[in-house]
């Protein structure tokens, strides 16, 4: 068997493909990004993304072979993003491998988005990554699970209300930065101080690790316009303190991601600790999460940042060893907003 695996991801805003060898050796991995399509809307438009993936998903296709230098004959399965994600997006991606899984038959690999994020890490990873306390924090998710395997994956804590990345792109808005915010956000940052403006840091009630992000957006907004709830947020202009209020802002979104993270890890014995996502790509949160798990002896893995935004290698990369494990579909795979 080849152990060569196509992987195609349109969960959201990227249209992607790859063709990963043994979960591993990456070949190719082509990202169409409808990034300019969403930027005048300030977020992903659900019906922009889905017309946008439907003209975008062949010629990716094609183009990751061709990168790979590989044809579909040469490939022992088709692995797809089957959950979660926009439901048009999904369908657009999980309907191009069906079509091209029958007409070579080759078996369907159904890929769930978190997990293929959680495997990011490992994909490039020595061999011991497992067990491991994985963080995936990304637009759409932030929570902690112990990964045993590529395919073991128990939710330990998830955030209360918003992701880490929805509050780093409602943060941009207030501020005026274009969508993303992440990138955009944490660019600005690097001209404030993170000391100047003390944002809350959540803490639990229960005493559990977790997360939450929707008190520090607020805690933005109202330093931003002033305790008057029916004030206008001021113009981006008007914001003296702009690079301050950034810095600030991801010191504690960053403070909010580690402390639990950290705290988990420890009580749960586990060494590793994965941190996957788009938000992943945030340098003050690799170099404030790294610091302070090397001082309590736990190991941090972090795909290269190509792999923490939305791609098709890690579904290609968890694809194979869906494979290995007898995981097959045939065309009856479904795909599912959750
Ligand atoms: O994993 P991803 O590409 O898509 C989802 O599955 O959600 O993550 C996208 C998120 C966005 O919210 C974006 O603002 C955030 O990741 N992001 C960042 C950075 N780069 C991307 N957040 C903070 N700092 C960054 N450097
Ligand atoms: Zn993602």
């Amino acid at each position: 068997m080849s152990g060569l695996i196509l992987g195609i991801e349109s969960s959201c805003d990227e249209t992607a493909a790859a063709v990963v060898r043994g979960g591993r050796e990456v070949l190719s991995s082509v990202i169409a990004s409808q990034i300019a399509e969403h930027a005048p809307f300030g977020g992903v438009v659900p019906e922009i993304a889905g017309r946008s993936h439907l003209r975008a998903v062949m010629p990716t296709i094609d183009q990751a072979l061709a990168a790979a230098n590989t044809r579909l004959e040469d490939l022992a399965a088709i692995a797809v993003t089957t959950r979660p994600g926009l439901i048009g997006s999904l369908l657009v991606g999980l309907s191009a491998a069906k079509g091209l899984a029958h007409a070579r038959g080759l078996p369907l690999l159904g890929v769930d988005h978190i997990e293929a994020h959680a495997y990011a890490a490992v994909m490039e990873a020595p061999e011991d990554a497992y067990p491991n306390l994985t963080l995936v924090v990304s637009g759409g998710h932030t929570a902690l699970y112990e990964a045993r395997s590529p395919t073991q994956l128990t939710r330990l804590a998830e955030t209360r209300d918003d992701s880490a990345g929805e509050a780093f792109d409602k943060v941009a808005h207030l501020l005026g930065l274009p969508y993303p915010g992440g990138p955009s956000v944490s660019r600005l940052a690097e001209q404030g101080d993170p000391r100047r403006i003390r944002f809350p840091r959540y803490r639990t009630k229960s005493g559990e690790p977790d997360f939450s992000f929707s008190g520090l957006k607020t805690a933005v907004l109202y330093h931003l316009r002033g305790q008057d709830a029916l004030a206008a947020t001021p113009p981006p202009e008007a914001i003296p303190d702009r690079a301050h209020v950034a810095a600030s802002f991801q010191a504690a979104a960053v403070d909010a991601l580690v402390g639990p993270s950290l705290e988990l890890a420890t009580r749960r014995g586990l060494q590793t600790l994965a941190v996957v996502g788009g938000v992943a790509c945030n340098l003050r949160l690799r170099e404030s999460m790294r610091t302070k798990a090397d001082a309590l002896g736990i190991r941090c893995l972090f795909p290269s940042p190509i792999y923490c935004t939305d791609n098709a290698a890690m579904i290609a990369g968890l694809g194979w060893h869906l494979l290995q494990a007898g995981s097959t579909s045939g065309l009856e795979l479904d795909a599912s907003p959750r």
